[in-house]
């Protein structure tokens, strides 16, 4: 695979791929910038040496019509500031508007393209649309890895039609830091495997469970396997129809030695609400009507303890529902344990990133995937149709 150091891009009109899909708030603002703030250094080293950038990305799921909220304009604002040099949007991402916009590029000039998914053709890797994206350019780079799961237009199609094309350095760090966390880990690995539901992460579990020596399961999906084992779980989210698949999937780790690690107790709420009454108490002792909505301070002495001797970890979903302030102490504690470890940490997803943001330990985990889905189709072992198109 090329990287950015194998390509000559000066005065070469170079089309970047990025993720810039990023949380909004309802005023429009971006919430959390880590998708951009991580693709800086490609950008920087393109336009320090001299190339005309053209970025592109989606934002949110426009289906293929011009929605405005949607429109790119807030981030090419603020890539703007961050680089410190005007990015101006071209109103289409092909056709007329951004041809200009490409034309009126010098040297060490950047230019964004408006929503690729305003096109139905994107998600639908149409080839005329993916000829016409790879027209504007005489190199293509990739340097977004979490769109890389999907075999879009501008991800997949476009590599077929641009003379040059090369990775990204985010997209490379993403797949070094996956390399060294899953494929060939230091041992022992310790995977952290939360969120709402098991079927979610189904195929992840099973690929992570031939994979690690332990695992910690917590957040809504570890309910369906306490259930599984015959506890009472009160109102806890639980999905009824998985309860033999998760008791398989405990069988199958015991046979094998690996060893998973449930909450022994929980933060237990009579309704799902940040004011619901709550209470600590442990699996055994979750009241009838009552919900399971984080996890408890046993749990977290346990899960820390599990912890200590990693020497790998990888976690993906959050132990509770931290965005209500009263069952955030699980995720935070966690994150703080992750943080606190010896290991090298590797996270990824957004409510994971966005807990450990919130816990102030950004910086002490080893790596903060920018991926959501496409860290998850990694853990199912899946290879992603983006990076095979850069081969
Ligand atoms: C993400 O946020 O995971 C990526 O930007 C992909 O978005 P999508 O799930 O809408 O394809």
């Amino acid at each position: 695979m090329n990287t950015l150091r194998d390509i000559e891009p000066a005065g070469k009109r170079v089309l970047v791929r990025v993720d810039f899909n990023v949380p909004m708030n309802e005023a429009g603002a971006i919430t959390d910038d880590l998708r951009i703030r991580t693709v800086l250094p490609t950008l920087r080293s393109l336009l320090d040496r001299k190339a005309r950038v053209i970025v592109c990305t989606h934002m949110g799921r426009p289906k293929g019509q011009r929605v405005d909220k949607y429109s790119l304009a807030p981030v090419a604002a603020h890539l703007a500031r961050l680089l410190g040099q005007p990015v101006p949007l071209a109103a289409d991402c092909i056709g007329p508007a951004a041809e200009a916009a490409v034309a009126a590029l010098a040297d060490g000039d950047i230019c964004m393209l408006e929503n690729l998914r305003f096109h139905s053709h994107e998600e639908k890797n149409d080839p005329e649309f993916s000829r016409q994206l790879a027209a504007l350019a005489d190199v293509y780079v990739n340097d977004a890895f979490a769109v890389s799961h999907r075999a879009h237009a501008s991800v997949v199609g476009v590599t077929e039609y641009v003379r040059e094309k090369a990775a990204g350095f985010l997209l490379q760090q993403e797949i070094e830091y996956f390399h060294r966390a899953i494929d060939n880990p230091q041992r022992p690995l310790v995977a952290i495997v939360g969120g709402a539901k098991v079927s979610g992460k189904l195929e992840a579990l099973r690929n992570m469970l031939a994979r690690v020596d332990k695992m910690i399961i917590g957040g809504a999906m570890a309910n369906t396997f306490l259930k599984s084992q015959g506890y009472e779980v009160g109102a806890s989210k639980v999905e009824d129809d998985l309860l033999d698949t998760a008791a398989d999937l405990l069988r199958h780790a015991r046979e094998r030695g690996i060893k998973i690690y449930l909450p022994v107790d929980v933060i237990a709420a009579d309704r799902f609400a940040p004011d619901a009454i709550c209470k600590q108490v442990t699996i055994q002792d979750i009241p009838t009507g009552w919900m399971a909505l984080d996890i408890g301070p046993a749990s977290v002495i346990c899960f820390t303890e599990v912890l200590a001797d990693a020497k790998t970890l990888v976690w993906n979903g959050p132990m509770g529902a931290f965005e209500m302030d009263a069952f955030a102490r699980g995720t935070m504690a966690l994150a703080h344990a992750v943080a606190a470890s010896h290991a090298l940490s590797v996270t990824g997803g957004g409510d994971s990133n966005a807990a450990i943001t919130l816990s102030g330990e950004a910086a002490n985990i080893s790596y903060m995937s920018t991926g959501g889905g496409a860290f998850l189709e990694l853990m199912e072992g899946k290879r992603l149709p983006g990076i095979e198109a850069l081969d």
